[in-house]
């Protein structure tokens, strides 16, 4: 049974978050190309070779969408602004249909009463800045420092809050270590390089908006829980280190100008020069910090270079993406967040949430599994509300079935479900359970 809005303290805000390249329809509006396109038209990277181009073409369609959020009792919908889309070669000339477009969605969210919030960067980095390097190149900072002053220059004043990045573990290490995501790479100085670059832009782009005037501004982080897979001291040692380049380097980062020591002694070789002098710069001051949390992962050690381990396959029942459901996890990292680093400032969880079979059948979706997700992880975050945590809303992941990165359009993710051949939404029994939930009392 999922929490009931008047079991979260009053003002807590309830919302449902999805991504531009995830959903828009990136072939419409005269968007420039991405390394997702890139990645995507390379053999053996995406599930059959699919991409972005039409994915659930919210482009046309958003303001069906939004009377979905809205009839669902939502207070607040986090989306993505496609950079390649404002700026389709990165830097330089705009694309006015994409601004355009972005000031659509913002007015169609506010005049159906949902509350903005906008996210820079979600991953579809403009190809011609690929070129030169991407997340490697410092120069970044400067393209995306001018790339917020262009989109927020245009719906900059009709926000609730703004964070410049998505996941800045998944841009950096999924990216450039593990090679999974877009540009594909495996390198552990492209890592360390794009694991610094891009807390340099997240604090440039903080200082643009700061500069425009704009208020409420955040970050968002993902985390994974680490636990040992036995209970050897290295298999600690191994849980310790990865969550360390996974979960604390980037709040540490943010919050203390610093990056954790554990961390350091394996990517210190292969950091940019004079990093040091950047720190202060990435602490920027936010206003509020986002968790995106979905499972834990089992570490063990194992032979090779740092950081020598490995996942192991867990015992809890798993999603269809075959990540274990553990939403202790969740709580861990809502109350460690707080006290290690944001102190009393707002935290939202800004994504949870799971991949199902999610058959439609006479009309209807029935994921009972997706409602127990969410029951038990709203629960959590209810318990840690309750202790006086900070945490101040939660948003679902994710609006509408949509384009899961290397997975394509196979892993169904949404509250509502798409038919990718007709585009045709159906609210899944998970959306109707939430709308209860949500649903205000006289
Ligand atoms: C998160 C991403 C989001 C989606 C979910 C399943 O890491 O932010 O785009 O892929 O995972």
């Amino acid at each position: 049974m999922i929490p009931r809005r008047a079991d979260f303290p009053k003002d807590f805000l309830f919302g449902a978050a999805t991504s531009s390249y995830q959903i828009e329809g990136h072939s419409f509006g005269s968007a420039g190309r991405t390394h997702w396109d890139d990645f995507a038209a390379t053999p053996g990277n995406v599930v059959r070779a699919e991409n972005g181009a039409i994915a659930c073409d919210h482009y046309h369609r958003w303001p069906e969408d939004f009377d979905l959020m809205q009839q669902a009792g939502f207070d607040v919908y986090r989306f993505s602004t496609s950079w390649a889309r404002v700026m389709p070669e990165g830097r330089g000339a705009v694309n006015t249909e994409g601004l355009d477009f972005y000031d659509r969605l913002v007015d169609g969210m506010l005049a159906r009463g949902l509350k903005p919030a906008a996210t820079l960067y979600h991953w579809e980095l403009p190809s011609a800045l690929a070129d030169m390097g991407g997340w490697r190149n410092r120069d970044i900072a400067d393209w995306f420092a001018d790339y917020t002053e262009v989109v927020m220059g245009r719906i900059g004043d009709r926000l609730r809050s703004a964070a410049p990045i998505n996941e800045p573990w998944c841009v950096s290490w999924l990216s450039h270590f593990l090679g999974h995501h877009a540009p594909g790479i495996r390198d552990i100085r492209a890592t360390a390089r794009a694991m610094h670059h891009i807390g340099l832009a997240h604090g440039r782009s903080i200082a643009a908006m700061r500069g425009l005037g704009i208020g409420n501004l955040g970050a968002v982080c993902n985390m994974e829980y680490a636990a040992p897979a036995d209970t050897s001291a290295a298999a600690a040692a191994a849980a310790q280190l990865y969550d360390g380049y996974y979960n604390r380097w980037f709040l540490s980062a943010m919050f203390k100008g610093e990056y954790p020591a554990d961390v350091l002694e394996g990517l210190a070789s292969h950091m940019p020069a004079d990093w040091q002098d950047d720190m202060a710069t990435i602490a920027a001051p936010v206003d509020w910090v986002g968790i995106n949390y979905y499972t834990r992962k089992l570490i063990a050690p194992a032979p090779g270079p740092w950081p020598a381990h490995q996942e192991v396959a867990g015992p809890l029942p798993k999603t269809e993406m075959g990540w274990e459901i553990y939403p202790e996890g969740l709580e861990f990292f809502l109350r460690r967040t707080a006290q290690d680093y944001s102190g009393d400032l707002p935290i939202y969880v800004t994504e949870n949430g799971m991949a199902g079979l999610d058959n439609l059948v006479g009309g209807a979706v029935n994921d009972a599994a997706r409602i127990d997700y969410l029951s038990q992880h709203l629960a959590a975050v209810q318990k840690v509300a309750a202790d006086g945590v900070p945490v101040k809303g939660y948003f679902t992941w994710s609006l509408l079935d949509n384009y899961e990165w290397a997975l394509g359009y196979e892993k169904r993710f949404g509250l509502i479900h798409v038919d990718f051949e007709t585009l045709q939404r159906t609210p899944k029994a998970s959306y109707h359970a939430l709308s209860r939930a949500l649903t205000r009392s006289a």
